[in-house]
């Protein structure tokens, strides 16, 4: 299957943004470590970052006919604002799992609340880069299931 893993806002700054909160992989370590795993079992990863909400949006748009089988998003802080990305994986009707690096249930209350996580397959969260390859895993799993 062909996964789509999308990155939002100061995802970029992985890395060396506020490494006690969200590690020291760089995004390109994440991404490079995913590429790899969907590689190994034969499946394959799209990757994209933006700090613009619109192109998130116009990427997922794009994604509706690349056949992806699930997008895995952290869509950092538009997490909590964005309605507009809500709505762009309901309209395309695209599966996706939520990542969070940090576990935002334990942070400031402006961040418990998810515009995605009820629309998400699943949500991972506060496992660190750990979480983009439980995500993938799950996903890969998931892949497995519906085309058996
Ligand atoms: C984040 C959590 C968000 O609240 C925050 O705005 C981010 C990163 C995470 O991965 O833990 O940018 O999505």
């Amino acid at each position: 299957a062909h996964f789509l893993l999308l990155n939002g806002p100061n995802l970029n700054l992985l890395g060396t943004r506020e490494p006690d909160v969200y590690g020291h992989d760089t995004l390109a370590d994440i991404e490079h470590r995913l590429e790899a795993r969907a590689g190994e079992q034969g499946h394959s990863l799209a990757c994209f970052q933006s700090n613009s909400e619109g192109e998130l949006i116009d990427r997922i748009h794009t994604a509706r006919d690349e056949n992806i089988a699930c997008v895995l998003f952290n869509p950092g802080a538009f997490t909590h604002t964005s309605i507009a990305l809500r709505d762009a994986l309901l309209g395309t009707g695209l599966a996706c799992i939520e990542i969070h690096l940090s576990n935002t249930a334990q942070r400031e209350a402006f961040r418990h609340h998810s515009y995605i996580a009820d629309i998400a397959i699943g949500t991972i969260t506060g496992f660190g880069a750990h979480g983009y390859i439980l995500a993938l895993d799950a996903a890969m799993a998931r892949a497995a299931e519906t085309t058996e």
